[in-house]
């Protein structure tokens, strides 16, 4: 459910027009609904209710400040992997306790800045990292919280890139080695090993192997308090899938998935912390562009418009399908044409969509790729030297350039000539 409908002929976000809109900001740009992010972010925290949670926004999804603020004003906590990220949490004011940190490559630098902020833990990958963590720690006089990331070794069943759950993946410790990371972790001066976690990728539709991992998850925090380990919660991860294809494709309600948690790990007496991102904010965004340019190549009809794969990398990345919808809501309702929506970067994959049935789009239409909001602006990127898009955020009928475009200025100042290509006068 997401707050982007027709109204008076056009597509609105909430309350605002998105053809006014384009016409204050220009296009491209992506659009983000206020309400729809407070929406599934209770909807989320609502499935737990009752439960001792703390659910960590995981920042990677969507990184924006309004876009942070927006959920830790909802008493969302937030997942970070790195020291930007971080940062981005504190200067959006989520309170360090409610900030857990995660990732594979995290520096000592990194760990050091973290511990001084007062985080709530950190998720811990490697006996390597633990290693370091606890030197980090020591010299600060400090003690970490760390939950290993278990690699259950269980298919998430979703899209290769995103699978990090099983024993062929980067991600976590295997689960044969837990029990001696742990006695390891216990006997580190700068650790205190009380948590639990577990994260199998990203975009998961079908429950089962989160009801797996859990139970597999469960079992294990049954044997660390056997060997004398005293574990506080347990984190699930995210991983809660979204629906891409309009009403086609609809993944588990979060209740749905609420239950396979109470089932798995109800009985656990412990915190349960989550970071979900894509969940939260995957339909709360919008990426709007502009028809440039048709094209009839000799197999197909090529709708050129002004966003491409920089902006959007999703389709490219992952075959992802992503709704497209016309601005205009009397162009969406003429007879589909099969097209291509293709991008100005001068590269083969730059698409939004391929060989798909959508309205018939006009030179100067407006269209907008849906379910954007996740892993769309923060995964873009200026190839082509074309400028970063702004990021607008939406509140009933306000809205605010939340990033905005950068310039060409910014651009060019922002790079230096070698002094020795500079001739030197005489
Ligand atoms: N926790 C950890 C440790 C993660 O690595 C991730 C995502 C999340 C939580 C949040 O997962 P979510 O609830 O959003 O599924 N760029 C890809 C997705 C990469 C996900 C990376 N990790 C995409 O566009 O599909």
């Amino acid at each position: 459910m997401h707050h982007f409908t027709y109204r008076d002929g056009a597509l609105h976000a909430e309350g605002v027009n998105l053809v006014d809109l384009a016409a204050h900001v220009g296009t491209p740009f992506y659009c983000y609904s206020t309400a729809t992010l407070e929406r599934h972010y209770r909807v989320f925290a609502d499935a737990f209710g009752g439960r001792d949670t703390l659910i960590c926004y995981s920042i990677k999804a969507n990184s924006n400040l309004s876009v942070i603020k927006t959920l830790a004003q909802q008493g969302a906590g937030m997942d970070v992997v790195s020291e930007g990220e971080l940062r981005r949490a504190l200067a959006a004011g989520v309170p360090p306790s409610r900030i857990v940190f995660s990732g594979v490559g995290k520096t000592r630098d990194e760990m050091a800045h973290a511990l001084q902020a007062g985080i709530y833990g950190f998720n811990v990958e490697s006996e390597a990292e633990a290693r370091a963590l606890s030197a980090v720690a020591q010299e600060q006089g400090r003690t970490a919280r760390i939950a290993f990331r278990i690699n259950p070794d269980v298919d998430a069943r979703t899209h290769a890139k995103i699978s990090t759950g099983k024993a062929e993946d980067k991600f976590g410790v295997p689960w044969n080695d837990a029990a001696a990371l742990y006695a390891l972790a216990a006997d580190l001066p700068g650790l205190e090993p009380c948590g639990v976690h577990m994260h199998i990728g990203s975009q998961i539709t079908d429950l089962e192997p989160f009801e797996r991992a859990f139970k597999l998850l469960s079992d294990l925090v049954g044997d660390l308090r056997t060997a004398g380990h005293t574990i506080d919660f347990v984190n699930l991860g995210g991983g809660l899938g979204v629906p891409y294809r309009g009403t086609d494709d609809i993944p588990p309600h979060p209740d749905d998935y609420a239950r396979v948690v109470e089932r798995a790990a109800g009985a656990l007496d412990c915190r349960l912390l989550f970071e979900p991102g894509r969940m939260i904010a995957g339909n709360a965004g919008i990426l709007v562009f502009r028809v440039l340019y048709l094209k009839h190549g000799d197999q197909k009809r090529f709708t050129i418009v002004d966003a491409g794969m920089n902006d959007l990398i999703r389709p490219t990345l992952y075959d992802a399908h992503h709704d497209i919808w016309a601005v205009d809501e009397a162009r969406g309702q003429e007879p589909a044409l099969v097209q291509d929506i293709v991008g100005p970067v001068c590269e083969t994959g730059d698409f939004l969509a391929r060989d798909r049935a959508l309205p018939p789009f006009r030179e100067g239409d407006l269209g907008a790729v849906m379910t954007a909001g996740a892993y769309g602006a923060v995964q873009a990127s200026s190839y082509n030297s074309r400028l970063l898009v702004p990021e607008v955020i939406v509140r009933g009928d306000e809205y605010a350039i939340a990033r905005a475009r950068p310039s060409y200025e910014d651009m060019l100042a922002a790079e230096h000539i070698a002094p020795w290509l500079t001739p030197r006068k005489a």
